[in-house]
């Protein structure tokens, strides 16, 4: 991993861009090794003599295998997102350099993997810190309440566009579309979600999108930056803790321990509204995340066995069907549909 590679030379407008920002003088030696790992970005590590730093680059056309096309603007909002995470939680995101809004990239910190591992790295190794799950909740709750009843930001990022072609139609609709009796229930709650907009929502609140670094989580990846629904960040996150116990068996409890204590950190910072209201529309869209990652547009890599793609199926259509007040209740469904004996075969994955 992030290693040199045979690329030919960074294209002019990459070298320009460093050189009309002062991040590097005329001529200095640059190398631009591709990072690995995202799937809607060109993304490089640029090392100059003595430093490194970080540029992104949206692309037009998502790497992922269902045709996905997504608006290059995105990355304006992302940039956007982590000028406003830094202001309240200068480590919760890379340091920003620069940014070109023309051509859709810009520059910041480069955080070295050995002192900013990846949580999702983390997690799928077994190495699960309840702490750590803790910190991403408290700092999720801390900004979308600094970001809740705020006009300003709901004006710059009325990104309902974005959100829609990257969140809503990819995950509920498409789900919707895979399963038509649960369509209805699918649908409405993407209306629901998209006339939602209380908060500043980051929008992939995914552990590949978060470091584990010496101060706290840092965020990345915010291109789905969007005022909207603030539940949709709890559950997008939670329901990767909950996919993630169906592959790493022997960390099962430490996971959903995960989940619970993230939820409680981050409904500890909630303000803007009753928590009762914003637990229920997370408790009710979790199921509704959980079966698009089996049957919408961006499924699961690290499933094997379609033995978790049934099990996933199940209980999301259950929780579907009869929603759950909060997501301690969810993770009391998940954890009861796991534990629960049924016929080999049937069901239960592992
Ligand atoms: N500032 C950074 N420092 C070090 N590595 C980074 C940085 N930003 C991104 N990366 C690496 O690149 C990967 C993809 O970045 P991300 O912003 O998530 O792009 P994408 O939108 O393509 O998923 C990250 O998982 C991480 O490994
Ligand atoms: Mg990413």
């Amino acid at each position: 991993m992030n290693r040199p590679s045979a690329q030919p030379g960074p294209e002019p407008a990459l070298t320009d861009f460093l050189t009309a920002h002062q991040l590097a003088a005329p001529g200095e030696a640059a190398r631009w090794t591709p990072l690995a790992g995202g799937v809607s970005s060109d993304l490089w590590r640029v090392d100059l003599p003595g430093r490194s730093l970080c540029v992104k680059r949206a692309l037009a056309k998502l790497k992922v295998a269902a045709d996905w096309q997504a608006p290059v603007s995105r990355n304006a909002y992302e940039w956007a997102w982590m000028r406003f995470a830094s202001r309240h939680r200068p480590d919760s995101v890379p340091e920003l350099l620069a940014h070109d809004p023309e051509a859709g990239l810009f520059a910041m910190a480069f955080l070295p993997p050995e002192h900013y591992p990846v949580w999702k790295a983390q997690l799928l190794d077994g190495e699960v810190r309840v702490e750590t799950a803790a910190a991403v909740g408290e700092l999720l709750g801390t900004l979308h309440a600094a970001s809740a009843g705020d006009a300003t930001l709901a004006a710059e990022f009325a990104t309902d566009d974005n959100f829609h072609a990257l969140r809503i139609e990819p995950y509920l609709l498409a789900t919707a579309a895979a399963h038509p009796g649960l369509s209805d229930i699918l649908q409405s709650l993407a209306d629901r979600t998209a006339t939602t907009h209380l908060a500043l929502v980051h929008g992939d609140v995914s552990p590949k999108n978060i470091f584990v670094g010496p101060s706290g989580p840092v965020l990345l990846d915010a291109e789905c930056a969007w005022y909207g629904d603030p539940a949709f960040d709890l559950a997008f996150c939670v329901n990767h803790l909950l996919l993630k116990s169906l592959v790493v068996p022997g960390h099962r409890a430490d996971l959903l321990r995960s989940a619970r204590v993230l939820t409680e950190e981050y409904v500890r910072c909630v303000t803007w509204e009753p928590r009762p209201t914003l637990e229920a529309r997370a408790a009710s869209l979790l199921p509704a995340l959980l079966l698009a990652r089996v049957d919408g547009k961006s499924p699961v890599e690290y499933f094997t066995d379609d033995r978790h793609r049934l099990f996933v199926r199940t209980a999301a259509s259950a929780l579907l069907r009869a929603p759950a007040a909060t997501v301690a209740d969810v993770l009391d469904a998940w954890a009861s549909a796991l534990g629960a004996p049924t016929e080999p075969g049937r069901g239960r994955p592992d």
